[in-house]
Protein backbone atom coordinates (compact mmCIF):
# COMPACT_ATOMS: atom_id res chain seq x y z
CA UNK A 1 0.00 0.00 0.00
CA UNK A 2 1.33 3.28 -1.10
CA UNK A 3 2.16 6.11 1.49
CA UNK A 4 -0.70 8.17 0.09
CA UNK A 5 -3.21 5.96 0.65
CA UNK A 6 -2.20 4.89 4.00
CA UNK A 7 -2.81 8.39 4.79
CA UNK A 8 -5.43 9.20 3.41
CA UNK A 9 -7.01 6.36 4.86
CA UNK A 10 -6.15 7.37 8.35
CA UNK A 11 -7.88 10.74 7.68
CA UNK A 12 -10.53 9.20 6.67
CA UNK A 13 -11.63 7.47 9.50
CA UNK A 14 -11.66 10.72 11.70
CA UNK A 15 -14.35 12.16 9.24
CA UNK A 16 -17.98 12.06 8.67
CA UNK A 17 -17.72 13.34 4.98
CA UNK A 18 -15.52 13.43 1.74
CA UNK A 19 -16.06 16.65 0.09
CA UNK A 20 -14.42 15.62 -3.52
CA UNK A 21 -13.08 17.87 -5.33
CA UNK A 22 -12.83 17.80 -9.53
CA UNK A 23 -11.91 20.04 -11.95
CA UNK A 24 -15.03 20.68 -13.71
CA UNK A 25 -13.22 21.34 -17.46
CA UNK A 26 -12.63 17.35 -17.12
CA UNK A 27 -14.70 16.04 -14.46
CA UNK A 28 -14.21 12.49 -15.63
CA UNK A 29 -10.59 12.89 -15.80
CA UNK A 30 -9.76 14.44 -12.28
CA UNK A 31 -11.78 11.67 -10.98
CA UNK A 32 -9.51 9.15 -8.90
CA UNK A 33 -11.90 5.97 -9.38
CA UNK A 34 -10.57 4.22 -5.52
CA UNK A 35 -12.04 7.02 -3.36
CA UNK A 36 -15.28 4.99 -3.86
CA UNK A 37 -13.45 2.06 -2.30
CA UNK A 38 -11.82 4.97 0.31
CA UNK A 39 -14.37 6.67 1.48
CA UNK A 40 -16.88 3.34 1.58
CA UNK A 41 -19.77 3.74 4.48
CA UNK A 42 -18.94 8.04 4.36
CA UNK A 43 -21.23 10.75 3.46
CA UNK A 44 -20.50 12.48 0.02
CA UNK A 45 -20.24 15.76 -1.67
CA UNK A 46 -18.64 16.18 -4.81
CA UNK A 47 -17.33 19.70 -5.82
CA UNK A 48 -16.93 20.89 -9.68
CA UNK A 49 -14.42 23.21 -8.92
CA UNK A 50 -12.55 25.97 -11.59
CA UNK A 51 -16.08 26.07 -12.72
CA UNK A 52 -14.95 29.61 -14.25
CA UNK A 53 -12.70 27.78 -16.73
CA UNK A 54 -14.96 25.30 -17.98
CA UNK A 55 -17.93 25.49 -20.59
CA UNK A 56 -20.77 26.54 -18.72
CA UNK A 57 -23.20 24.19 -20.88
CA UNK A 58 -21.12 21.42 -20.00
CA UNK A 59 -21.15 22.53 -16.06
CA UNK A 60 -24.67 22.85 -15.94
CA UNK A 61 -25.17 19.37 -17.69
CA UNK A 62 -22.76 17.82 -15.09
CA UNK A 63 -24.36 19.15 -12.46
CA UNK A 64 -27.75 18.18 -13.66
CA UNK A 65 -26.03 14.31 -14.30
CA UNK A 66 -24.67 14.49 -10.69
CA UNK A 67 -28.02 15.26 -9.18
CA UNK A 68 -29.67 12.81 -11.15
CA UNK A 69 -27.18 9.96 -9.57
CA UNK A 70 -28.59 11.50 -6.04
CA UNK A 71 -25.10 12.74 -5.30
CA UNK A 72 -25.10 16.32 -3.72
CA UNK A 73 -22.75 18.27 -6.16
CA UNK A 74 -22.13 21.75 -6.82
CA UNK A 75 -19.98 24.17 -9.23
CA UNK A 76 -17.34 26.45 -7.54
CA UNK A 77 -14.84 29.03 -8.28
CA UNK A 78 -12.62 28.25 -5.08
CA UNK A 79 -11.22 31.47 -5.17
CA UNK A 80 -14.25 33.36 -4.25
CA UNK A 81 -15.52 34.07 -0.52
CA UNK A 82 -19.12 33.34 -2.27
CA UNK A 83 -18.38 29.96 -3.33
CA UNK A 84 -17.31 29.07 0.09
CA UNK A 85 -19.87 30.36 2.21
CA UNK A 86 -21.99 28.28 -0.09
CA UNK A 87 -20.58 25.33 0.92
CA UNK A 88 -21.28 25.00 4.41
CA UNK A 89 -25.22 24.23 3.79
CA UNK A 90 -24.11 21.68 1.51
CA UNK A 91 -22.30 19.63 3.66
CA UNK A 92 -25.58 19.83 5.69
CA UNK A 93 -27.13 18.67 2.87
CA UNK A 94 -24.98 15.88 2.31
CA UNK A 95 -25.06 14.69 5.67
CA UNK A 96 -28.79 14.80 6.58
CA UNK A 97 -28.54 11.05 7.25
CA UNK A 98 -26.45 11.23 9.36
CA UNK A 99 -27.63 13.99 11.29
CA UNK A 100 -30.98 12.24 11.11
CA UNK A 101 -29.67 9.49 13.35
CA UNK A 102 -27.31 11.15 15.77
CA UNK A 103 -30.99 12.94 16.96
CA UNK A 104 -32.98 9.90 16.83
CA UNK A 105 -30.14 8.23 19.22
CA UNK A 106 -30.79 11.10 21.27
CA UNK A 107 -26.61 12.48 20.57
CA UNK A 108 -27.36 16.21 19.80
CA UNK A 109 -24.55 19.30 18.89
CA UNK A 110 -22.49 16.97 17.00
CA UNK A 111 -20.44 18.10 14.47
CA UNK A 112 -20.13 16.99 11.49
CA UNK A 113 -16.78 16.71 10.16
CA UNK A 114 -15.96 16.91 6.50
CA UNK A 115 -12.16 16.31 4.48
CA UNK A 116 -11.39 17.64 1.63
CA UNK A 117 -9.89 15.49 -1.23
CA UNK A 118 -8.61 15.05 -4.80
CA UNK A 119 -5.98 14.94 -7.09
CA UNK A 120 -2.69 17.71 -7.57
CA UNK A 121 -3.60 20.78 -8.62
CA UNK A 122 -7.54 20.58 -8.40
CA UNK A 123 -7.84 23.55 -5.87
CA UNK A 124 -7.97 21.75 -2.80
CA UNK A 125 -5.62 24.21 -1.01
CA UNK A 126 -7.45 27.21 -2.44
CA UNK A 127 -10.95 25.95 -1.22
CA UNK A 128 -9.87 25.10 2.33
CA UNK A 129 -7.94 28.37 3.00
CA UNK A 130 -11.12 30.75 1.69
CA UNK A 131 -13.50 28.55 3.83
CA UNK A 132 -11.05 29.46 6.58
CA UNK A 133 -11.03 32.73 5.79
CA UNK A 134 -11.88 35.47 8.39
CA UNK A 135 -14.12 34.90 11.53
CA UNK A 136 -13.64 30.70 11.37
CA UNK A 137 -12.68 29.45 14.32
CA UNK A 138 -9.50 26.85 14.43
CA UNK A 139 -10.01 24.28 16.85
CA UNK A 140 -7.22 22.68 18.60
CA UNK A 141 -6.04 18.85 19.15
CA UNK A 142 -9.23 17.15 20.60
CA UNK A 143 -8.71 13.52 22.60
CA UNK A 144 -8.85 10.46 20.11
CA UNK A 145 -7.65 13.04 16.92
CA UNK A 146 -4.36 12.28 15.83
CA UNK A 147 -1.68 14.75 16.82
CA UNK A 148 -1.07 17.48 14.87
CA UNK A 149 -4.56 17.69 13.32
CA UNK A 150 -6.66 20.97 13.03
CA UNK A 151 -10.20 21.71 12.32
CA UNK A 152 -11.58 24.39 10.92
CA UNK A 153 -15.22 25.78 12.53
CA UNK A 154 -16.77 26.60 9.82
CA UNK A 155 -20.48 26.47 11.79
CA UNK A 156 -22.20 25.10 14.49
CA UNK A 157 -22.56 22.21 12.57
CA UNK A 158 -19.36 21.45 10.71
CA UNK A 159 -15.64 21.40 10.72
CA UNK A 160 -13.57 20.90 8.34
CA UNK A 161 -10.06 18.99 8.51
CA UNK A 162 -7.50 21.59 7.97
CA UNK A 163 -5.25 19.87 5.45
CA UNK A 164 -6.53 18.14 1.99
CA UNK A 165 -6.31 14.33 1.15
CA UNK A 166 -3.98 14.32 -1.71
CA UNK A 167 -5.32 11.63 -4.71
CA UNK A 168 -2.97 10.35 -6.74
CA UNK A 169 -4.32 10.92 -10.36
CA UNK A 170 -5.28 8.04 -12.07
CA UNK A 171 -5.00 6.85 -15.81
CA UNK A 172 -5.42 3.78 -18.20
CA UNK A 173 -5.73 5.61 -21.58
CA UNK A 174 -3.16 8.13 -22.89
CA UNK A 175 -6.52 10.52 -23.18
CA UNK A 176 -7.25 10.53 -19.68
CA UNK A 177 -3.19 10.80 -19.16
CA UNK A 178 -3.24 14.59 -21.86
CA UNK A 179 -6.11 15.83 -20.28
CA UNK A 180 -4.70 15.79 -16.47
CA UNK A 181 -1.42 17.42 -17.87
CA UNK A 182 -3.40 19.84 -19.57
CA UNK A 183 -5.63 20.44 -16.30
CA UNK A 184 -1.91 20.80 -14.70
CA UNK A 185 -2.88 17.57 -12.54
CA UNK A 186 0.72 15.64 -13.77
CA UNK A 187 3.66 17.40 -14.69
CA UNK A 188 4.36 18.76 -18.21
CA UNK A 189 7.34 16.03 -18.60
CA UNK A 190 5.39 13.17 -18.37
CA UNK A 191 3.91 14.55 -21.54
CA UNK A 192 5.50 16.20 -24.77
CA UNK A 193 4.62 19.71 -24.72
CA UNK A 194 4.17 19.75 -28.85
CA UNK A 195 1.92 16.32 -28.38
CA UNK A 196 0.10 17.84 -25.96
CA UNK A 197 -0.46 20.99 -27.83
CA UNK A 198 -1.19 19.46 -30.96
CA UNK A 199 -3.65 16.87 -28.92
CA UNK A 200 -5.57 20.37 -27.51
CA UNK A 201 -5.30 21.71 -31.14
CA UNK A 202 -7.96 18.92 -32.37
CA UNK A 203 -9.69 19.18 -29.22
CA UNK A 204 -10.52 22.70 -29.84
CA UNK A 205 -10.59 22.43 -34.05
CA UNK A 206 -13.39 19.63 -33.22
CA UNK A 207 -15.23 21.40 -30.18
CA UNK A 208 -14.59 24.79 -29.93
CA UNK A 209 -12.75 26.36 -33.76
CA UNK A 210 -13.80 29.53 -32.27
CA UNK A 211 -11.13 29.26 -29.70
CA UNK A 212 -9.03 29.31 -32.55
CA UNK A 213 -10.16 31.62 -35.01
CA UNK A 214 -10.28 34.56 -32.37
CA UNK A 215 -6.83 34.13 -30.41
CA UNK A 216 -4.74 32.80 -32.94
CA UNK A 217 -6.66 34.19 -36.43
CA UNK A 218 -6.71 31.18 -37.60
CA UNK A 219 -9.10 30.70 -40.50
CA UNK A 220 -12.07 27.83 -40.31
CA UNK A 221 -9.91 26.20 -43.72
CA UNK A 222 -6.94 26.85 -41.30
CA UNK A 223 -8.85 24.59 -38.42
CA UNK A 224 -9.93 22.37 -40.48
CA UNK A 225 -7.05 21.65 -42.62
CA UNK A 226 -5.00 21.33 -38.86
CA UNK A 227 -7.10 18.80 -38.03
CA UNK A 228 -6.57 16.62 -40.91
CA UNK A 229 -2.70 17.05 -40.73
CA UNK A 230 -2.08 17.14 -37.23
CA UNK A 231 -0.54 20.05 -35.60
CA UNK A 232 2.23 21.87 -37.38
CA UNK A 233 -0.06 24.59 -39.10
CA UNK A 234 -1.84 25.55 -36.32
CA UNK A 235 2.26 26.01 -34.25
CA UNK A 236 3.88 27.46 -36.91
CA UNK A 237 0.68 30.04 -37.27
CA UNK A 238 0.65 30.53 -33.25
CA UNK A 239 4.65 31.15 -33.42
CA UNK A 240 4.07 34.13 -35.90
CA UNK A 241 1.09 35.54 -34.19
CA UNK A 242 3.16 35.56 -30.90
CA UNK A 243 6.52 36.65 -32.29
CA UNK A 244 7.92 33.10 -31.56
CA UNK A 245 10.71 32.36 -33.46
CA UNK A 246 14.62 31.04 -33.69
CA UNK A 247 17.00 32.88 -34.30
CA UNK A 248 17.10 32.67 -38.60
CA UNK A 249 13.15 33.75 -38.15
CA UNK A 250 11.93 30.16 -38.63
CA UNK A 251 8.65 30.09 -36.20
CA UNK A 252 9.73 28.01 -33.24
CA UNK A 253 7.26 25.58 -32.72
CA UNK A 254 8.30 24.43 -29.33
CA UNK A 255 8.13 27.79 -28.14
CA UNK A 256 4.94 28.01 -29.51
CA UNK A 257 3.29 24.89 -28.30
CA UNK A 258 4.11 25.86 -24.68
CA UNK A 259 2.50 29.42 -25.23
CA UNK A 260 -0.71 27.54 -26.46
CA UNK A 261 -0.30 25.60 -23.86
CA UNK A 262 -0.39 28.25 -21.23
CA UNK A 263 -3.38 30.02 -22.94
CA UNK A 264 -5.27 27.46 -22.28
CA UNK A 265 -4.20 26.82 -18.77
CA UNK A 266 -4.89 30.69 -17.83
CA UNK A 267 -8.49 30.41 -19.53
CA UNK A 268 -7.37 32.96 -22.15
CA UNK A 269 -8.57 30.61 -25.00
CA UNK A 270 -12.36 31.01 -23.17
CA UNK A 271 -14.20 28.44 -21.01
CA UNK A 272 -13.36 24.86 -22.32
CA UNK A 273 -14.61 21.69 -21.13
CA UNK A 274 -12.19 18.81 -22.34
CA UNK A 275 -14.59 15.83 -20.48
CA UNK A 276 -18.22 16.86 -22.04
CA UNK A 277 -21.04 14.84 -21.25
CA UNK A 278 -22.75 13.36 -24.36
CA UNK A 279 -19.15 11.33 -24.77
CA UNK A 280 -20.10 9.78 -21.74
CA UNK A 281 -20.46 9.23 -18.30
CA UNK A 282 -17.96 8.41 -15.14
P1 LIG B 1 -4.20 21.77 -4.86
O1 LIG B 1 -4.12 22.15 -3.41
O2 LIG B 1 -5.39 20.89 -5.14
O3 LIG B 1 -2.95 21.17 -5.41
O4 LIG B 1 -4.49 23.10 -5.72
P2 LIG B 1 -4.24 24.64 -5.31
O5 LIG B 1 -5.22 25.06 -4.28
O6 LIG B 1 -2.79 24.82 -5.03
O7 LIG B 1 -4.64 25.36 -6.69
C1 LIG B 1 -3.92 25.16 -7.87
C2 LIG B 1 -4.06 26.36 -8.78
O8 LIG B 1 -5.43 26.52 -9.20
C3 LIG B 1 -3.71 27.70 -8.13
O9 LIG B 1 -3.15 28.51 -9.14
C4 LIG B 1 -5.06 28.27 -7.73
O10 LIG B 1 -5.05 29.67 -7.61
C5 LIG B 1 -5.89 27.84 -8.90
N1 LIG B 1 -7.33 27.72 -8.57
C6 LIG B 1 -7.89 27.06 -7.52
N2 LIG B 1 -9.23 27.12 -7.60
C7 LIG B 1 -9.53 27.83 -8.72
C8 LIG B 1 -10.77 28.19 -9.34
O11 LIG B 1 -11.88 27.88 -8.89
N3 LIG B 1 -10.66 28.91 -10.50
C9 LIG B 1 -9.47 29.25 -11.06
N4 LIG B 1 -9.49 29.97 -12.19
N5 LIG B 1 -8.29 28.92 -10.48
C10 LIG B 1 -8.32 28.20 -9.33
P3 LIG B 1 -1.59 28.76 -9.30
O12 LIG B 1 -1.40 29.56 -10.52
O13 LIG B 1 -0.86 27.45 -9.18
O14 LIG B 1 -1.22 29.52 -8.04
P4 LIG B 1 -1.64 31.03 -7.69
O15 LIG B 1 -0.58 31.82 -8.35
O16 LIG B 1 -3.01 31.29 -8.25
O17 LIG B 1 -1.59 31.01 -6.21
Amino acid sequence: MTKARRAMQEDIRLIDLVIELLDARAVQASRNPDIDTLANGKARLVLLNKADLADERENEKWAEWFSGQGITAALIDARGQKSSRSIAPLIETACREKIERDRRRGIKNRPVRAMVVGIPNVGKSTLINSMAGKGVAKTGNKPGVTKGKQWIRLNKQVELLDTPGILWPKFEDQEIGKKLALIGSIRDEVTDPRELAVYLGQFLAAFYPGALHERYELTPEDTEAFSEVGGERLLIKIAEIRSALKKGGEPDQDKAALLFLSDFRSGKLGRISLDRISKGVL
